[in-house]
C-alpha cells in the first residue's frame, strides 16, 4: 500500500461498491493505491454501505487537501433509483454523494459517476482490464445483477465482447423477468427474458435447501464432493431456446421484494425429501454443464480466442478447472475478485479507461496537484 503523494498526479478515481460485499478502490492514473472491502473494517461478513472504508481511504491514503476526479459508484440500481436510493434526510441527496462531499472528496455533482445499473458490465470490466488480454470474451454468471427495465428484468448471465479502451459489446443478456418470456436478437445481442432463476440464483437456492444461507455457495460446492448421481434430480437446470434456465417448476420469482428475496420454493417442493449431498452434487454437475454450454455459445458469437470469467459463480474452483481443461484452444483469465467485492475495482478501472482512451485525458474539468 502507498499514499498518493506524487507531485504531478493528474487523476484520482475512487470506485465505490455500495451493496453487499461493499468496497472501495482508489487508483491514480490506473495504478491501484488502495483497495479493500468494508467487511475488513467492520468485521461483518459481506458488509454493505462502505462508510468506514471511504473514511480509511480519505484519511490514510489521500493528502487531506486533495479531491477525487471521479467517484464511480456501483451497486445494483442507479443511485437515484427510487428503490435503490438511500437519501440524506436533510440535503435530500444520495447518502453516499452527501458523505463524499462531507469528507471533501468531491465538491461537484459531475465528479459522481453512476454505474449503478451496470452490475454485470462491471464484473466484466474487472476481469478484462486485469487479464492483460488485448481483447476477450467475458462470461458473467452470478446470483443477480442490475434490473434492466425497472425491476422487471434482472441480469442473470451475460456475455460481452471486450476491447480497449472501454468497449463492452453485449452478445447475450439473460434476465430473470417478471413472468414474461421473450427471446429476441437486437444489434447482434441475444436478449432472453424468462422468469426462471439463472444458474447462479439456482445454485444459491439449492444451497438453502442444503441448509446453508444465501451466498454460501462455497459450502454447497464442498458438500457436492460427498454426493452421488440421483436420476430424479436431473432437471435442476433446463434448456429453453438452447440456453440454460433454472427449474422454475419448483421456484417462484418475486422481483419486487428485496434483492435476497427474489425467489422462494413453491409448496410441495420435492427436493425436501431428497438427500442433501446428492442435491448438491446435482447442482454442481448441472451448473458446470450449463456454463460450459454458455461458453460454447460464446465461441460462436465472437472471434476472440481469449475468455475472462467473472461474477460470483466463478468462485467455484471445481467448475473453473473443468472449464479450462475442456477448452484447451482458448486462453482463460479467471478473475479472483469475481464476486461483488471486485466491483469497486471494476468501476474505478472502467472510469479510468473511459476518460483516458489511449492514455490521453479528456473531459477532465480540473487537474489535481498534490504537493
Ligand atoms: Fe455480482
Amino acid at each position: 500500500m502507498e499514499v498518493a503523494n506524487g507531485k504531478d498526479i493528474l487523476m484520482l478515481i475512487a470506485g465505490i461498491h455500495a451493496n453487499h460485499n461493499a468496497g472501495v478502490t482508489l487508483i491514480d492514473r490506473g495504478h491501484i493505491i488502495f483497495s479493500t472491502e468494508e467487511e475488513r473494517m467492520s468485521g461483518v461478513k459481506r458488509d454493505s454501505s462502505p462508510f468506514l472504508t471511504i473514511g480509511k481511504m480519505r484519511y490514510e491514503y489521500m493528502p487531506v487537501d486533495t479531491q477525487l476526479s471521479f467517484a464511480a459508484i456501483s451497486g445494483f440500481t442507479p443511485i437515484n433509483n427510487p428503490t435503490g436510493n438511500v437519501i440524506d434526510p436533510w440535503s435530500r441527496e444520495n447518502l453516499y454523494v452527501s458523505y463524499l462531499k462531507k469528507l471533501k472528496l468531491i465538491t461537484h455533482d459531475y465528479q459522481v459517476v453512476d454505474f449503478g445499473n451496470l452490475h454485470h458490465l462491471l464484473h466484466a470490466a474487472t476481469a478484462f482490464y486485469r487479464s492483460e488480454f488485448e481483447n476477450s470474451i467475458a462470461i458473467v454468471v452470478d446470483g443477480s445483477g442490475s434490473p434492466l427495465d425497472g425491476l422487471k428484468n434482472i441480469e442473470a448471465e451475460s456475455i460481452y465482447e471486450c476491447s480497449y479502451p472501454h468497449s463492452f459489446k453485449p452478445l447475450y443478456k439473460r434476465t430473470m423477468s417478471e413472468g414474461e418470456i421473450s427471446f429476441t436478437k437486437e444489434n447482434d445481442c441475444i436478449y432472453f427474458n424468462h422468469p426462471a432463476p439463472g444458474i447462479g440464483a439456482m445454485y444459491d437456492m439449492i444451497g438453502c435447501i442444503c441448509g446453508f444461507k444465501i451466498l454460501d455457495c462455497g459450502k454447497t460446492m464442498g458438500l457436492a464432493a460427498y454426493g452421488k448421481q440421483d436420476p430424479s434430480l436431473s432437471n435442476l437446470i433446463k434448456y429453453e431456446n438452447d440456453y440454460p434456465v433454472g427449474d422454475y417448476d419448483i421456484i417462484d420469482f418475486t422481483p419486487r421484494e428485496n434483492h435476497l428475496g427474489y425467489f422462494k420454493f413453491k409448496p410441495g417442493n420435492y427436493l425436501l425429501e431428497k438427500t442433501k449431498k446428492d442435491i448438491a452434487f446435482a447442482i454442481q454437475e448441472q451448473s458446470e454443464q450449463a456454463v460450459l454450454h454458455l461458453i460454447n455459445k460464446a465461441k460462436q458469437l465472437s472471434n476472440s480466442k481469449n475468455i475472462v470469467l467473472s461474477g460470483g459463480f466463478f468462485q467455484n474452483c471445481k467448475a473453473n478447472y473443468r472449464i479450462v481443461k475442456e477448452n484447451p484452444d482458448y486462453n482463460f483469465y479467471v478473475e479472483p475478485l469475481c464476486y461483488d467485492g471486485g466491483l469497486s475495482l471494476g468501476a474505478a478501472l472502467l472510469q479510468f479507461h473511459t476518460v483516458t482512451p489511449n492514455g490521453r485525458i479528456k473531459n477532465i474539468k480540473e487537474k489535481i496537484k498534490i504537493t
